[in-house]
Formats: structure tokens, sequence, C-alpha cells
């Protein structure tokens, strides 16, 4: 209850003033991220690089992006903003050696989503940043060009996906020692769509070459304006999940703010954030969909009426009380949105959204939260199908916090934090920074293990119970960057609360520069 009346306090405040709230720098709190970003990073150095990922309990790698050097990429632009020179220079040495025309062994299966976050938009972050407010870190460096050169050299590779009858890309393509394949995929998701389009339509606004955009915008219509909307368009802007990549029609109802629909929900306001001139549809549809959100996805738990959730839904007539750890983004977004339009409400709405998620964390034995969590609706009856009481060894645990855990791992996920960054830039509210230290010191004392930090099997046991051995690279590029912004200095990337933003944080939390300012 504590944590509510600190959430009322947040919102009379809002209400008062969206604009230019003053903020405080931390230097103790950002010396603490910096440790740990090096001490990541040296186990990854030394035992991983130029793989893609850390195993740091076996002193080990893998290459699960198929093996480019995937957190090496995604740790250049934090490693930028925290002004890490020596790493800054590990990784531009680097970039000019990836062979994008070649996968590790095995590793011929690219995921066109995955390698857009992680590796695109890491390299043209990198490129934006050091051709603009950072270009001190860049000098001598030939790579400064090659970041470009080599995100244009991977989006011709990837380019080939988009080689089918509607123009909606294949997720995957092989790519092989002799050239591209694609996949037999029949269907593509919105977020694996939906998702390119920032990343693409930056690369052709540095290149002039519009091919990109283009490619990436055609796929992106079958999302803004489904051709088959009875089935594909549940609720006024609300999707379902996926579409054929032969027709262009969607193949479901199924939704909402989590994995397989979250970033395209995501860059519909980013885009209009990046350039306001060219984007305006994509924040009509945003629009439409935070009201549908808002009027019909709404949930708040039995045992916790105070804590505000978002259902899932497959179609209109079925909610399904689930959410994860990756819908912690929502509330974020929704403040986003709400600052680049002056809407006080959906700010409001967006700060119990990211509430609901603290509450995630403080209720685990761990203070970290789960991966998929659920609770009994309010509203509803409780005896109907899609609202069952918790089994009965959560009955307790979900009377006090609100849900129960129905996954507990902790795969190193940033969306809590980052949802923090966003109410702690609308607000000044200090609370925020204190939630952000909170889950960054429990991160660390949880997830800290061999050589580097592992994903853990369960937030509800002590210690986190099993060490899986993981390291993902978005620790890098996400968990550590919002760790530390939240607590830094003002600087040209940060989220600023007054339409005055210069960079737009692609979903892996690489910053790029935006067109103009917006409005
Ligand atoms: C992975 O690391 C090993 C050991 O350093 C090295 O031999 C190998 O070439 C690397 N593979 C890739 C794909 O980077
Ligand atoms: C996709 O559409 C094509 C052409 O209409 C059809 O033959 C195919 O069965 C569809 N596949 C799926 C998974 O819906
Ligand atoms: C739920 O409970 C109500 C009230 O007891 C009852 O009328 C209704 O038939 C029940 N519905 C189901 C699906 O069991
Ligand atoms: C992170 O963990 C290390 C090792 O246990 C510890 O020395 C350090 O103080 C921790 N940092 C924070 C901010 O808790």
């Amino acid at each position: 209850m504590v944590s509510f009346a600190i959430v009322l306090a947040a919102v009379s405040y809002i209400s008062q003033a969206i604009a230019a709230p003053s903020y405080v720098a931390h230097p103790e709190r950002t010396a603490a991220v910096k440790e740990v970003f090096q001490h990541a990073w040296d186990g990854y150095y030394t035992y991983a690089f130029p793989n893609d990922t850390l195993r740091p309990i076996s002193e080990s790698y893998e290459n699960d992006r198929n093996g480019w050097g995937a957190s090496a990429v995604d740790a250049l632009s934090t490693a930028l903003v925290m002004g890490n020179q020596e790493v800054v220079d590990q990784i531009l040495e680097f970039i000019p050696t990836i062979n994008f025309d070649l996968t590790a062994p095995g590793r011929e299966a690219v995921s066109v989503f995955e390698t857009t976050i992680r590796y695109l938009g890491g390299l043209l972050s990198a490129y934006d940043l050091l051709t603009g407010p950072l270009s001190e870190y860049g000098q001598g460096h030939e790579a400064v060009k090659a970041l470009l050169d080599q995100a244009t050299h991977l989006a011709d590779i990837l380019s080939d996906s988009f080689d089918t009858p509607s123009g909606i890309p294949r997720n995957t393509l092989f790519v092989t020692p002799s050239g591209t394949r694609p996949s037999d995929d029949e269907t593509n998701g919105i977020a694996t769509i939906g998702t390119l389009i920032l990343e693409w339509t930056r690369l052709s606004d540095l290149t002039g070459d519009p091919k990109y955009h283009e490619l990436v915008q055609k796929a992106e219509d079958y999302l803004l304006s489904p051709l088959n909307p009875e089935l594909g368009e549940p609720f006024p802007g609300l999707i379902g999940t996926n579409l054929n990549v032969t027709d262009g029609l969607f193949v479901d109802s199924s939704g909402g703010w989590n994995g397989g629909t979250d970033s395209f929900y995501e860059y519909l306001i980013k885009m209009y954030l990046y350039d306001s001139e060219k984007y305006k549809f994509y924040l009509e549809r945003w629009i439409t969909a935070i009201d549908s959100s808002i009027e019909y996805l709404t949930s708040h738990p039995t045992s916790r009426p105070d804590i505000t959730f978002l259902a899932a839904y497959r179609g209109a007539n079925d909610l399904n009380f689930v959410s994860t750890h990756l819908a912690c983004f929502d509330g974020g977004n929704f403040i986003l949105g709400g600052l680049t339009l002056d809407r006080k409400d959906y700010i409001e709405y967006g700060l119990e959204l990211v509430n609901g998620c603290h509450e995630t964390y403080l209720a685990t034995e761990t203070q970290i939260g789960p991966e998929v969590f659920r609770w009994q609706d309010s509203k509803l009856p409780p005896n109907a199908s899609n609202n069952q009481p918790p089994p009965a060894e959560w009955a307790d645990f979900y009377e006090d916090a609100g849900f129960w855990i129905q996954w507990s791992s902790y795969v190193l996920r940033p969306e809590v934090i980052e949802s923090y960054y966003y109410a702690y830039r609308a607000t000044g509210d200090t609370t925020y920074q204190d939630w952000a230290w909170d889950a960054f010191v429990a991160i660390n004392a949880t997830t800290r293990a061999g050589v580097g930090y592992s994903s853990v099997s369960d937030v509800n046991a002590p210690g986190g119970g099993e060490k899986t051995d993981f390291q993902e690279s978005f620790f890098f590029a996400e968990v550590l960057k919002y760790s530390y912004l939240i607590q830094a200095e003002e600087a040209p990337w940060q989220v600023s609360a007054d339409h005055d933003n210069r960079f737009v944080y692609n979903t892996e939390a690489h910053p790029l520069r935006a067109k103009g300012n917006p409005i």
C-alpha cells in the first residue's frame, strides 16, 4: 500500500506540470553501474569474444546470434554513453573485422528481427553518437565509417528475406557460404515485422538510399491497415499476432503487450518521435491502440485492486489474465507518448503500469520480478473459464502480491528498469531512481556469478535458484544503460520531457538520432 501512495503523489505532481522537471545525478550510483559493466565486459572479452555470448559459469561461449560478436556490438552504445574509452576502442577495432557473409558453424539461421535490433541498431547508434555528441571517442578510428558500411552491408544481406509475394519478410533467413537461402516460414509476427521500421528508416536517411525504408514500410503497411480487420483487429488499433507472408492476411486475433506483439506498438510512437512530419499515421494508430488498451485490457487483481495490469486477448471476447517481464516496457511507452502529446492521462496511466511491475519485483525472494505471471481479474466472475483462482500452492502469495508466478526465471531483462527510466524523466520524482537502484542492487546480488552475470531459474528462491550460465547481450545494451542513465547527468541522449528529444531508443536501447525535433 505504501507504493500506491507514492504513485498517487507522483500523479498529483504530474497534473501540475508535465514539462521540464529537475533531475538529480548520483555519481556514486553511476560508478557502481560502470563497475558492473566492466566486470561483465571483462568476462566476455576474456572468455567469449569475438563470439556472441558469454557463458559465465563454464567460462565459455555461445554463438546464439550467428557468431558476429553480438555482445560486443550490443555493448558499444552503452560503453559510449558511459564514456568508457578503453572498451569503445576494443569494440571499434573489432567492427571492421565482422564478416556478415559468414555465420558460425551450425548457426546459419538468422533472425531478421534479432539481427536488426541488436546488430543494425547497435551499429547505427554508435555511428550517430560518434558522428554527433560523442565524436571525441572515435578520433583516429577508421571504424566510424565502417559502422555505417557494415550496417549497410548487413541490411543488403537481410533484404533477401523480403522477397515474398506480399513483401512481408520471413523472419528466418539462412546465411550460408554459398549465399542466402529463404526459410519456408509461412507466417511472420507483428513484433518481428513491425520492429524493423526505425532501424531501416534510419539507415535510409543516413545513406540517402530509400530502398531500406521502402522494404520495411511496405511490410508495416499490413500492420497499420489490416486487410482482414474482422479477424486481424479485434479491438480498434489492437491487432492479431501472425500474418501470412503470401497474401498479407492476419491468421489470428490474439495479442496484447507481451512478447511477439510488444515492440510493434512501441515503435508506433517512436516513429512519430523520429520524424513527426512523416509518421503522423503511426501516431494515430498508437493513440487508437492506447485508448483500446485502457478501455478493454485494464485489469485489477481480486486480491490487490490497487494494482493495474494489462490483460492479453484471444479475440475480443476472451481476455487472458497473464503478463510478463517483457510487457513491463508498456508503462514507459505510455509515458513517452503522454509526454509527446501532453496527455497527462496517458502519463498517469503509464505510471500505474510502472507501479504494477514494481510490485512484481517487491513480492519475490530476490526482489526481481518473474518472466511470466498471472492473476484473477476483479471484474469478471471468479468462476469464468478464463478467470480461475491461483493454484493452491500460490494462494497465500497471491493474497499479498496480487499475482502468482507462472514462469519464474530471470534472464537479465531490462523492461522494468526501462519503464522506471521514463517515469523518472517524465516526473523528476526520485522515487523512480530509488526503485531502479534497488532493482540494480538486487540483480547484481542475485545474478553475479562466475566471470560475469548469469540468467537464473527462480526469482522466488534464495539466490535465484539455479544459475543457468548465460549472459544475454541485452544485459550490456539495456539493463546497464537504463540503470546508468536514470542516475546520470543531463546529456543530449537523455529522454526529454519537453518535446526536445534528439535521440529515440530502439527496442534494444540503442539511441538513434531523431530526424527533427518532434512537435
Ligand atoms: C570463438 O572463440 C574461439 C576461441 O577464441 C575462436 O577460435 C573462434 O574463432 C570464435 N568463433 C567466432 C564465430 O567468433
Ligand atoms: C497463406 O496463404 C496462402 C495463399 O493464400 C495459402 O495457400 C496458405 O495455406 C496460407 N498459409 C497459412 C499458414 O495460412
Ligand atoms: C458462476 O457462478 C454464478 C453464480 O453462482 C452462476 O450463476 C454461474 O452459472 C456460474 N458460471 C459458471 C461458468 O460456472
Ligand atoms: C555488486 O556485487 C559485487 C560483488 O558481490 C560487490 O562487490 C558490489 O559492491 C556490488 N555492487 C552493488 C552496487 O551492490
